[in-house]
């Protein structure tokens, strides 16, 4: 698609999903919680993080790679677990287990995924991790967990930050309901985006591909509300991460951690990774953005456990920022659906393409070719502790 070649940033890319894609699905992954003050704060907070150029550093030879619990990554960017991604655009699931396996970055499958796990390991070629809620029945947690070990997905991340649906003001205005439900509303939005709902009737609505194939008390979940109620579990406390920890042989990332002393708990639970994040701003509007608590827990875990952060990364030279901060390892979420919904593939791999592409560049502005070098003296105001 020639219009892709004159997509520049995250910004264009979002722009051209929202004409491609029916407003109720754009709004469900491009919105937040309430006010939207903290899906918007997690970018600015990004923005106002400078780094002061370093120049007469030979950076012919830029290298972006990293090695994490054995594994090599060609970049510092991972792909953030969407659940429904394929609301984007259908097969965007498989869109991005297959750029993974291309571009060699962290791709973390979602349990709330709308193509089978299995399926999005394998086209991940050894890339995927998997991402788990504690469900409140049990045998839902350990039926996911066989699988995804069956499938070489050794890192489990597990998300915390949803004890309770988040509030989307966006979704219900638009009355969005999963499994859809075809409102006039709904029914004229999608006549008006006859390229995503052909291509999405073909594909079928995406759905909860793992939770409908359980046998036991959550068989056939999949609406979202039922989703939640199994999943989404406002009982869980320190102890279930503790049996999951026990349960779980390889490393265990907890998702969605903004406090120091949770940061601190989970470490002492034997997590090997914290995973700074709002959940993109989906969760919990009062908060503050990611990348702003990232000091404060990398500064409570040391080098006891790896440090990644996740909300706002918009530019390749964010994951520069959130090294210089403390952070292993940047994730994004929404950019790689917009590109999924301006271009397919290709639309995907241009997201990642564009955040390479700066990452890269920004490398060499600062003098620091090699982006394991990063550290915090690259800030040009040196960190308030
Ligand atoms: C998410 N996120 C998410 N996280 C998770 O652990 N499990 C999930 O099922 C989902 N589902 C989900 C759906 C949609 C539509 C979005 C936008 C996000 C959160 C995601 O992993 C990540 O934390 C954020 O997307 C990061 O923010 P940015 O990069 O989108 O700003």
């Amino acid at each position: 698609m020639a219009a892709l070649d004159r997509m520049a940033s995250m910004d264009d890319l979002r722009r051209c999903a929202r004409r491609r894609m029916p407003r109720f699905a754009f709004d469900f992954i491009d919105g937040g919680a309430e006010d939207e003050r903290n899906l918007r704060g997690n970018q600015t907070a990004f923005q106002d993080i400078e780094l002061l150029p370093r120049y007469l550093v030979d950076v012919s030879k830029p290298s972006t790679g990293l090695t994490l619990w054995n594994h090599s990554y060609a970049a510092p960017i991972g792909i953030a677990p969407v659940g429904f991604l394929n609301m984007a655009w259908p097969g965007a699931d498989m869109m991005a287990a297959r750029l993974a396996a291309e571009k060699r970055i962290p791709y973390v499958v979602g349990s709330a995924s709308s193509t089978p796990l299995e399926d999005l390991a394998e086209a991940a070629d050894g890339m995927a991790w998997f991402q788990i809620y504690i469900a409140n029945d049990a045998t839902l947690t350990d039926h996911l967990l066989d699988r995804a070990k069956a499938v070489g997905c050794d890192v489990l991340v597990v998300t915390v930050d949803v004890s309770q649906p988040g509030k989307r003001d966006r979704d219900i205005r638009n009355g969005l309901q999963i499994p859809f439900r075809l409102t006039p509303r709904i029914a004229w939005d999608l006549a008006r985006n006859p390229a995503w709902s052909l291509q999405t009737l073909r594909a079928g609505p995406p759905g909860f591909a793992n939770f409908s194939q359980i046998d036991g008390a959550t068989a056939g979940s999949t609406s979202l509300q039922e989703v939640q109620r199994n999943l989404i579990s406002n009982t869980l406390d320190w102890d279930d991460l503790r049996r999951l920890r026990d349960r779980w042989t390889g490393p265990l990332v907890v998702k969605g951690l903004m406090h120091p002393e949770d940061a601190r708990l989970a470490v002492e639970t034997g997590c090997d990774a914290i995973q700074v994040s709002n959940h993109g701003g989906r969760q919990a509007d009062y908060a503050p953005p990611a990348i702003a608590a990232l000091p404060g827990v990398v500064a409570a875990v040391g080098k006891k456990a790896k440090v990644f952060v996740d909300g706002g990364v918009r530019r390749g030279g964010d994951a520069i920022r959130a090294k210089a901060l403390g952070a292993d390892l940047a994730f994004t979420g929404r950019p790689f659906a917009y590109g999924a919904a301006a271009g397919g593939y290709a639309g995907m791999r241009k997201t990642y393409e564009i955040l390479s592409l700066e990452l890269t560049r920004a490398l060499g502005q600062i003098g620091r070719p090699n982006f394991e070098d990063v550290d915090e003296t690259v800030l040009a105001r040196p960190l308030n502790r």
